[in-house]
């Protein structure tokens, strides 16, 4: 799928202010810093789009951007950032379990996991939180630039037998490095194949 256009449409913090239009929508979401506003400029092809920092905690509202005028992409905050409470029914900030609890548009979510880092409890009880709320989702390692190809296929192969503990299978994933230009085509291309759907 080529990207005509890519637009920021808004910012907000309250799940019900988020545009009411019913167009499909994918949802970026993950560990703080984990590269979710650069996936985006990734995919866009546009280098600012989405504001990303070296900082964990830069995004911290709900942001929607229209692309090619009929479908939108959502960068959200990071969960697990340390002034999060650890609490674990507070674990995620109220509104991003809000977002995905009520936006009816959302097609698919995105889970980001940084492919450098063992696997997390707190990726795993999102997983487990959208898999009970029958949300569909998939996952995408990123920063793949920082590791060798044997390294990547050992961590990916590692995360799967820790995954098929909890699932019945694998949920569809992909590979990209933002900075190299990794999985762009195949995030896009799956998009297109949902949008299509
Ligand atoms: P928050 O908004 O704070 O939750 O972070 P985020 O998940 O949006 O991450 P962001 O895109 O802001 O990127 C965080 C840091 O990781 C920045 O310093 C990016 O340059 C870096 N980064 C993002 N993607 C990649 C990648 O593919 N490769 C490398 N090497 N660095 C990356
Ligand atoms: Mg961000």
């Amino acid at each position: 799928m080529k990207i005509k256009s890519a637009e920021f449409v808004m910012s907000n913090s309250d799940v019900a202010k988020c545009p009411k239009s019913m167009l499909p929508e994918y949802a970026f979401i993950g560990r703080s810093n984990v590269g979710k506003s650069s996936l985006i400029n990734m995919l866009t092809s546009r280098k600012s789009l989405a504001k990303t920092s070296g900082r964990p905690g830069k995004t911290q509202l709900i942001n929607h951007f229209l692309i090619n005028k009929n479908w939108h992409l959502v960068d959200l905050p990071g969960y697990g950032y340390a002034r999060v409470s650890k609490s674990s029914k507070k674990i995620f900030q109220k509104f991003i379990t809000e977002y995905f609890g009520l936006r009816q548009q959302l097609v698919c979510g995105f889970v980001l996991i940084d492919i450098r880092h063992k696997p997390q409890p707190i990726d795993q009880e999102f997983m487990q939180l959208l898999g009970e709320n029958g949300i569909p989702f998939s996952i995408i390692f990123t920063k793949a630039d920082k590791l060798k190809p044997k390294a990547i296929d050992n961590y990916v192969n590692d995360y799967k037998t820790i995954l098929l503990e909890t699932w019945e299978e694998m949920p569809r994933y992909f590979i990209t490095s933002s900075s190299k230009g990794i999985g762009k085509d195949d995030v896009l291309e799956y998009i297109d194949s949902l949008n299509n759907n």
